[in-house]
């Protein structure tokens, strides 16, 4: 049992993340090697990552790679077996892996169909003596590397490809077709046509033994055009080849007993003095629950419903405290938001992983209002933290908190709240259930002690994979 996966993405944590898809492809290698599985990274060498360079080993090297030469690195660096691709011409720039000072990278096409055509290439003819039996892809940077694997030989190995948000599709010119070495008789709706143009995630779609996303409620909504975005018709042509698979979080790292001030389902008195800290820090009082939210300030996460509902929750007695970044006009929205209520609502606008901790440990709730949500990270990490999620009923989200109902709550099996549908009204709703059921003190403890008991790691996902991995490659 077991065997070698090459998993290849765009982020990774511990060295480069703008969303949940880092931790993710971080956390997996070591939850897949206790089952038998040695995964090795492939991530692009952006420039905050070539001083790790220095420590690694030359393995590969591609002569002609979209408009310049690239070498692949190997080492074992930060616990993880990881390659890295460096491609000066494609990555060595001021900015984040997407965007530049003016927007989405003008070669974002060519930029990751080099690391999917490395991916590929690595794969089939093994890196150094290291032949994996699967290419695990992940999300449109990565859509390409099932489809060259099909196109130009696959040597024996299998492609899985992860969506972990199908809203980001990797779109490309079809003229492109040919520097993008693409077969030009595969420009087809069946195949790697898209609208008249090309999509990387796609043509993953279309080329990869299987496909997994991040949760079983996520793999269903994919099917139907509301949550498809235009793919559903790919995803449901493929529907006996789709799998969801939740995803875990790392409890060592998402740990209240490992907090500044610890605490556990059984010993609460840390969580009083975290909320007491955090209420400090930002200067706010609340005689009620205090929520929090940690998120990309963006129209997914539901941030613009939060103008609407929380004066209410205010006078209610409620506060919140607002760590995020992202679409400006809403960071506008939240300020505005804070600003209108000293004292009651606090923002910190930004990225911020410490600050993060904080708020987890400090917080009564954390509100996850998401209009989709593929898995979700941040409503686990409240379950863990006895910090309550109120989540819209959708996705993983959906897949991971037990809202409170009189029959939930009469058999103690409640960890949070879930409303539906994402609007204001539900949502509105949803905090004045909050705000009644944080005043029931008992009933509160009681659900904080299950939600913290609730099995967040990776455990069940990771041997859902395995099998995945195993059932493909015999
Ligand atoms: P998504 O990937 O769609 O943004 P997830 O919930 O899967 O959503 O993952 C988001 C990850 O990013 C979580 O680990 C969350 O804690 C983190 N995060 C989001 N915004 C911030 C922020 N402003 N500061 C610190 N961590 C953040
Ligand atoms: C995406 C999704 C999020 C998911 C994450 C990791 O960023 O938006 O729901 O948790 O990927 O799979």
């Amino acid at each position: 049992m077991g065997g070698r996966v090459l998993s290849v993405a765009s982020e990774a944590v511990p060295f480069i993340k703008t969303g949940g898809l880092a931790d993710v492809v971080g956390a997996l290698p070591a939850a897949l090697a206790g089952a038998g599985w040695q995964m090795r990274v492939l991530l692009p060498a952006y420039r905050s990552l070539r001083p790790l360079l220095d420590s690694m080993t030359p393995v590969w090297t591609e002569g002609a790679l979209f408009g310049g030469a690239a070498q692949v690195f190997h080492g074992q660096v930060q616990g993880i077996d990881l390659l890295l691709l460096d491609a000066p011409h494609l990555y060595d720039r001021e900015g984040g892996p997407y965007t530049g000072p003016s927007g989405d990278w003008w070669d974002n096409a060519q930029r990751f169909a080099a690391l999917s055509w490395v991916a590929a290439r690595m794969a089939r003819e093994g890196v150094g003596g290291w032949k994996p039996d699967i290419l695990h892809a992940h999300d449109w940077q990565a859509g390409f590397a099932p489809a060259y694997l099909r196109y130009h030989g696959a040597g024996g190995v299998k492609s899985v490809l992860t969506i972990h948000n199908i809203a980001f599709q990797g779109w490309a010119d079809a003229r492109l077709m040919s520097d993008l070495r693409l077969p030009l008789d595969q420009f087809h709706p069946g195949g790697l046509e898209y609208y008249g143009n090309l999509s990387s995630l796609k043509a993953g779609l279309v080329t990869a033994d299987k496909i997994t996303t991040v949760s079983p409620t996520y793999a269903e909504e994919l099917m139907r055009p509301e949550f498809g975005m235009g793919l559903q018709g790919v995803m449901a042509a493929r529907k006996a080849d789709v799998l969801g698979i939740l995803n875990g979080v790392d409890t060592t790292i998402w740990d209240p007993a490992a907090e500044p001030t610890p605490y556990s389902g059984r010993a609460l008195a840390g969580k009083a003095t975290a909320r007491a800290a955090l209420c400090a820090r930002f200067g706010v009082d609340v005689p009620g629950p205090l929520a929090i939210v940690v998120s990309r300030l963006t129209d997914q996460k539901g941030i613009d419903l939060l103008p609407a509902t929380i004066p209410d929750f205010v006078a209610a007695g409620g506060g919140l405290v607002i760590l995020g970044s992202g679409d400006p006009a809403l960071e506008h929205a939240m300020r505005d938001l804070a600003q209108a209520h000293p004292g009651r609502v606090a923002l910190h606008v930004g990225y911020d992983e410490t600050l993060s901790h904080q708020l987890f440990a400090g917080g009564d709730a954390v509100l996850v209002p998401s209009r989709f949500e593929p898995c979700g990270l941040t409503q686990m990490y409240g379950l863990r933290y006895g910090t309550l999620p109120v989540v819209s009923a959708t996705g993983g989200l959906a897949d991971t908190v037990i809202g409170a109902s009189p029959a939930t709550l009469a058999s103690g099996a409640a960890t949070g709240i879930v409303f539906h549908p994402t609007d204001a009204l539900a949502l509105g709703q949803a905090l004045r259930k909050l705000v009644a059921l944080y005043a029931d003190r008992k009933l509160w403890g009681q659900m904080q002690k299950t939600a913290m008991t609730h099995p967040v790691g990776w455990d069940a996902s990771a041997a859902a994979y395995a099998a995945l991995y195993q059932g493909l490659s015999q």
